[in-house]
């Protein structure tokens, strides 16, 4: 089972909807998936009760216990945990970092975002995690979100695909259902960073079997 952390010390990054829209893209393209909501304000934990379908699944867990529940959860048959954290610098926030085979941070393409995002990436280096970042709430080909990626790519990898400024994810967030079931933009979007998402977090297992049977 592969950790996907979604972390950004600065509020409203856009971490829960991002964190949902992957767990549902996840299990579309069939995976077993769990998501641990870590963040007091449970947003991703209100996407899931709205849903009727059990995959993605749920599972309640404290700071303290999440290493035991995630080795419990491994034996489980999941193949993805996805973990939302809150924008604080709170022991459920560290815990959620700690625990990632890798992080993904969502940001915004706005001064005040970007100057705050190496108190993430401090965060998430002094645990020694690899990390990506994936552009939020920004309109696709404007100077801020190219200036933004261009800021971005010299800490990391980015996202291929902005997830974009659009009220369906908004809506989607209050259905519990993806952007992508009534925005086509948006399907192909979250699909893009999905695919850019599970490239990093299982093509590195597919090297390392080639590596032992060479
Ligand atoms: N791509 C988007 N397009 C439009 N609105 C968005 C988008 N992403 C997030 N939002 C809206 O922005 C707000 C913050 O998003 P979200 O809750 O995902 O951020 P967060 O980083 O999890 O916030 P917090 O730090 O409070 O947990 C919400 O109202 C959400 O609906
Ligand atoms: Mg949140």
């Amino acid at each position: 089972m592969k950790v996907l952390t979604v972390a950004n010390r600065k509020g409203g990054a856009g971490k829960s909807t991002c964190a949902a829209h992957i767990a549902y893209e996840a299990v579309k393209s069939g995976l077993k998936v769990i998501l641990i909501d870590m963040d007091p304000q449970k947003t991703l934990e209100s996407w899931w009760q709205k849903r009727e379908e059990e995959n993605p699944f749920l599972v309640d867990t404290s700071a303290d216990d999440l290493p035991d529940m995630l080795h419990k959860l491994a034996l489980k048959n999941f193949d993805l945990c996805v973990i939302d954290t809150p924008g604080d610098a709170s022991i459920n926030a560290s815990a959620g970092v700690k625990a990632a085979d890798l992080i993904l941070i969502p940001s915004k393409p706005t001064p005040p975002d970007l100057a705050a995002i190496g108190r993430t990436i401090s965060l998430v280096e002094e645990n020694k995690k690899g990390y990506a970042f994936v552009i939020t709430q920004g309109i696709v080909r404007t100077k801020a979100t190219l200036q933004a990626a261009s800021v971005l790519s010299q800490f990391g990898a980015v996202a291929p695909s902005v997830i974009s400024n659009r009220t369906s994810y908004a809506n989607a967030m209050g259905q519990g259902v993806s952007a992508g079931s009534f925005d086509k933009v948006a399907e192909e979007e979250i699909s893009n960073v999905w695919n850019f998402i599970s490239g990093r977090l299982f093509d590195e297992q597919k090297n390392n079997k080639q590596k032992l049977t060479a």
